[in-house]
């Protein structure tokens, strides 16, 4: 007999084989609908493109009319709600070094896309060495509720930006020794455990390096494009030239937007007119040829922008700053892409 209570026990015949259970057993199966001529459901699945939903809808078909024959089948694919499904963009910030700017450059980016009326995220992803807490003067906890038996973030909002930092829950004064599963597993809690929202762009602050932080974010997020930061030292080139390689590799293929040559010049504050560029003027823009891609911008020495750092104010706040009007363009140049 058709009926809702054996469409769904025929249902249980319908196996996912990735998962290796049947989909009422994973609960892919909502609302569903049966009356005499017809049976209507949506599919719950992770990602709408996956070749093998096909599969699966013909699968449900065939065996729905084996049993019930000619009745009226309609199956809707439809993508799980995730705590990223609505983040539009996942950008890292990146480099194969520390103490380049990295931090310094997703914070002001961050802000430059907000001023552009983009909605913004940003996660410090350097789990070992947070930064966000003092680059915005947080040191307040995230709020935590439980929610389907779990527990949930809400994001910390500043000048607009939606934040998210291990240093946000830990004493950042004192250096945090993990072994890599653990960092890899706190960066999951941050980016799938928190209510993100809408957001345009996701700003994702890197540790420096290639390991487990960033093979993980590569891996398992659909992360749109990476930035990377260097200064103008060919040691440091060599660092991005390695970083770049591993967000190039074929089992990744992350899109480099392009390079932001931080440090790129000297200005004296007495002297705002003048630019010495102590490593070259050309280095970053032979940087980003050999890399092939953009330069995205420059970014001098000015002590305010470390200064503005440790005071939970980036400089990119500041309209007046020349600096802010690079990463204005630096912002354009991502919206662009
Ligand atoms: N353009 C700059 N001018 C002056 N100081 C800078 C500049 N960029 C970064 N800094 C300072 O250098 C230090 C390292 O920068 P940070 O952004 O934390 O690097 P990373 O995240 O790559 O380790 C910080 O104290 C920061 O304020
Ligand atoms: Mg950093």
């Amino acid at each position: 007999m058709l009926n809702k209570e054996n469409v769904i026990e025929v249902l249980k015949d319908v196996i996912y084989f990735p998962k290796g259970d049947n989909i009422i057993a994973l609960n892919m199966v909502e609302n569903l609908m049966v009356n005499e001529a017809e049976i209507r459901f949506d599919l719950i699945v992770e990602h709408r493109d996956d070749p093998k939903n096909e599969i699966l809808v013909n699968a449900a078909n065939r065996t729905l009319k084996g049993v019930f024959g000619e009745v009226n089948v309609d199956i809707k694919v439809k993508e799980a709600e995730t705590a990223l499904s609505k983040v539009k963009h996942i950008i890292a910030v990146a480099s194969g070094k520390g103490g380049v700017g990295k931090s310094t450059v997703a914070a002001n980016l961050a802000i430059a896309l907000a001023r552009a009326n983009q909605r913004v995220a940003l996660v410090d992803a350097d789990i070992y060495g947070p930064s966000v807490p003092m680059m915005f003067g947080v040191d307040e906890q995230p709020a935590c509720f439980e929610r389907d038996g779990k527990t949930v973030m809400m994001p910390i909002e500043k000048y607009g930006i939606k934040l998210l930092s291990i240093g946000f829950f830990v004493d950042t004064d004192r250096p945090l020794i993990w072994r890599g599963p653990m960092a890899t597993s706190a960066l999951n809690q941050l980016m799938n455990d928190t209510l993100w929202g809408e957001i345009d762009w996701m700003v994702v602050d890197m540790p420096p390096g290639t390991g487990d932080i960033q093979l993980t974010l590569a891996q398992q997020y659909d992360v749109t494009g990476t930035v990377i930061v260097t200064t103008p030292q060919q040691v440091a080139f060599a660092d991005v030239l390695r970083a770049a390689m591993m967000f190039r590799e074929e089992a990744l293929q992350i899109p480099i937007y392009g390079l932001v040559e931080n440090m790129a010049y000297f200005t004296p504050s007495d002297q705002p007119e003048k630019k010495y560029y102590i490593f070259g003027k050309e280095t970053g823009k032979r940087f980003a040829e050999q890399l092939g891609v953009p330069l995205l911008g420059q970014i001098p020495i000015v002590e305010k922008i470390a200064e503005c750092g440790d005071h939970g104010t980036p400089l990119a706040l500041d309209a007046e700053s020349p600096v802010t009007k690079a990463f204005d363009a630096i912002a354009q140049a991502v919206i662009n892409h």
